[in-house]
């Protein structure tokens, strides 16, 4: 199959193009526009990808990346809930533009389009898990904007008769992740005897989904899934964020003491949890259980300095310090 993977430079994208092109045999182009978060390091064990330099707003040079290809998989995003409480243009910009030229581009070429979108669109919920028809109620500028995109996609199948998909995923970990988000920041702190900054009291609960799992859910999707509907990728285990971080003090010989509560994101939501039944009807299962999955993600970053210390070193320090009020080591 040949391949337009929008943000393949990402974390979980980059995942994504590396299992299709080494478990699939799959002729992958990716098309990114190498935000803070986008880094063709990503890339860089998988010559044979082509990488297009763009915005997904950009309709020419989405137009010409898509020529001749099967299908294209979106996962390009603004993905820090953090930067769009501080900044939401951008998540405005890539979420409902960027999308709806993708969207153009799959309609004139009659392309069949996987649309990567999140659990956070459902909102939190505090008992029991989200199914696919369950209320959108986005609660940040990121899961808003998210909602609103994901709007957009089914619109086109239902209008233009566009052969669109939609993949929500749970919270993903793994490897190439940027440090900004939890389970990155956790070890790399934790492994520098940094603080450790968590948020309120810690008790927010998130559906783990290590990202193997999640990028073959996106494949099993992309073969399998019924035009038009809307599949959630769920990870098999829930964990609230402060039992996270000390899974994580225990991986990396940390200390708890390193544990610092600091005031809480404003509108956290409190408990994602999704109900997968209906991509597991398609044949997909997760395979990796959060301690395992957990484990090997410590041991990528413990394993791969050359991968994070020039993010460490960089503009991320910068960003740490402003957000944080406290500097690395
Ligand atoms: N990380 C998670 O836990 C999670 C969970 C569920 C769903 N998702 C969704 O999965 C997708 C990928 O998330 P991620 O965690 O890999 O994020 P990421 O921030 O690591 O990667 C996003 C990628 O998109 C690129 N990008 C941003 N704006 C772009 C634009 N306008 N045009 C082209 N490329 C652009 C970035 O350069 C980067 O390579 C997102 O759509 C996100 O909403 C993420």
């Amino acid at each position: 199959m040949k391949l337009l993977v929008c943000g393949g430079a990402g974390f979980i994208g980059s995942n994504f193009v590396r299992q299709r092109v080494r478990e699939h045999g799959d002729d992958v182009i990716v098309l990114d526009k190498l935000t803070y978060a986008g880094r063709r390091e990503n890339l860089q064990d998988l010559e044979q990808v082509e990488l297009v330099v763009a915005g997904i707003e950009d309709a020419d040079a989405v137009r010409g990346a898509a020529e001749g290809v099967d299908a294209v998989v979106n996962f390009a995003a603004e993905t820090h809930v953090d930067r769009s409480i501080a900044e939401p243009d951008a998540f405005v910009q890539t979420h409902a533009v960027g999308t709806w030229v993708l969207l153009e581009a799959v309609r004139e070429a009659g392309l069949r389009y996987v649309h990567v979108s999140t659990d956070e669109v459902y909102g939190s919920i505090e008992e029991g898990s989200f199914t696919e028809s369950s209320p959108l109620e986005p609660s940040s500028p990121y899961s808003a904007t998210k909602a609103g995109a994901d709007l957009l996609v089914s619109s086109y199948f239902h209008t233009y008769g566009t052969e669109a998909v939609i993949c929500r995923g749970s919270n993903n970990y793994g490897p190439y992740q940027y440090p900004e988000k939890l389970i990155p920041l956790m070890i790399l702190n934790a492994l520098h005897g940094d603080h450790l900054p968590v948020y309120g009291d810690g008790m927010q609960v998130r559906n783990w989904i290590y990202v193997e799992d999640f990028a073959a859910g996106i494949g099993h999707t992309l073969t399998h899934g019924v035009p038009g509907e809307v599949y959630n990728v769920g990870g098999p285990d829930e964990c609230p964020n402060l039992e996270v971080v000390r899974r994580i003090i225990e991986l990396t010989g940390g200390d708890e003491s390193q544990i610092e509560y600091v005031t809480d994101r404003p509108g956290h939501d409190r408990r994602y949890s999704l109900s997968s039944d209906k991509v597991r009807a398609l044949g997909w299962q997760p395979q990796v259980r959060f301690a395992e999955g957990l484990e090997r993600t410590v041991d990528w970053y413990r394993e791969n300095t050359a991968w994070w210390e020039p993010i460490r070193s960089g503009d991320y320090r910068e960003y740490y310090e402003r957000h944080y009020g406290r500097s690395l080591g």
